[in-house]
């Protein structure tokens, strides 16, 4: 199908029309057309647990932000295409920069990295001179370029508690995260007031109500979570986590405060339990689902493998700067 389009096209059709609109296959055939491209191109596809159904059976590797990380930097293939957000195939560029990372489409974003514009994040830091910086793996390059260590939601805990205990830190960008590491570390952070508009759309009062209905389930929550939520969970943890305790756990019932695509690989899983989403405050919104993750389709995915577009395109000194702090979180395992 199609030509390849040079970069300038391809940036022109992605600010008029938001993503490419270029011809693809019909519905029948973009699978089996996504898989001979993926051959082809010698590319692979590395999706996250929140994506559709139909993107995580077509993944290479499926998982959290932690083994995404991990896969990128060992990858070998020429294209990776990120089945994610923006901020998870910037990472992959920025450890693994020889490669070609795209990403099929560039407005799928991420709240909370948004909550934590780099200017204002260079001012909160330069207040406690002293600090160590260690934030979520979900900001942008240029707040990980100011920072000392990097952490995912699996692997937050250990990061910390590698700190001494006498060294005052800086977390951010996620202060829901920050408290429960608070609480779990014993550590007395300085936050930043950022978070995720998908966790923090989950209703207390409904999650209650919801629970008395179902009193043999168990309540299993993300730590983007806020504190009142995480403090009546039975299990909180990253999505791997999540993954991990429904596998184990001897329940038949679980009540998921964590963006919906994971139900999908929880159901895989575990075929014979029941999942049931958390409720969110509004009504009127699926709100427990990622809009940013949600940009991400079959046909976005096909033109981004056929394009190789929209590619992710970063500062040489930036990626130099945001790679040290990642690597110290890999280096920790
Ligand atoms: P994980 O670290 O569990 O993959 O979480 C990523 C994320 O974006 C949660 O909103
Ligand atoms: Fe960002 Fe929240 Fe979406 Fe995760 S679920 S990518 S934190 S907006």
């Amino acid at each position: 199908m199609g030509n390849k389009i040079d970069l300038k096209t391809a940036t022109s059709n992605l600010n008029i029309r938001g993503y490419l609109k270029l011809p693809v296959p019909p519905k029948e055939d973009l699978v089996s057309e996504i898989k001979r491209l993926k051959i082809e191109k010698n590319a692979v596809i590395l999706a996250h647990y929140y994506q559709n159904k139909e993107i995580q059976e077509l993944a290479d590797y499926l998982g959290d932000s932690l083994y995404l990380a991990k896969v990128a930097a060992k990858e070998k293939a020429a294209i990776i295409v990120f089945a994610g957000v923006h901020f998870m195939a910037e990472t992959a560029k920025i450890i693994n920069p020889t490669k070609k990372v795209v990403l099929p489409d560039l407005k799928a974003g991420c709240s909370l990295a948004d909550s934590c514009p780099p200017s204002d994040f260079k001012k909160f830091k330069e207040q406690y001179p002293d600090a160590i910086v260690v934030t979520y793996i979900n900001c942008s390059a240029d707040i990980k370029a100011l920072s000392d260590v990097v952490c995912t939601s699996s692997n937050a805990v250990k990061v910390i508690e590698s700190i001494p205990k006498d060294q005052q830190i800086i977390f951010a960008p996620d202060k829901n995260l920050g408290r429960y590491l608070i609480k779990e570390t014993g550590r007395d952070m300085i936050l930043w007031e950022g978070s995720c508009i998908v966790h923090e759309a989950f209703s207390f009062e409904k999650i209650v109500t919801l629970f008395k209905q179902h009193p043999n389930a168990k309540f299993i929550a993300h730590p983007e979570s806020e504190s009142q939520v995480l403090d009546v969970a039975h299990y909180v943890g990253s999505t791997s986590g999540l993954l991990n305790f429904i596998q184990e756990d001897s329940s038949k019932e679980y009540i998921v405060a964590t963006e919906a695509g994971i139900l999908y690989e929880m159901q895989k899983r575990a075929p014979l339990k029941t999942f049931i989403p958390a409720p969110v405050e509004d009504d009127t919104c699926a709100c427990s689902e990622c809009a940013f993750m949600k940009l991400n389709t079959l046909e976005k995915l096909y033109l981004c493998l056929e394009h190789e577009l929209p590619e992710i395109l970063l500062d040489e000194d930036l990626m130099r700067k945001a790679r040290l702090p990642i690597e110290r979180m890999l280096e920790l395992g």
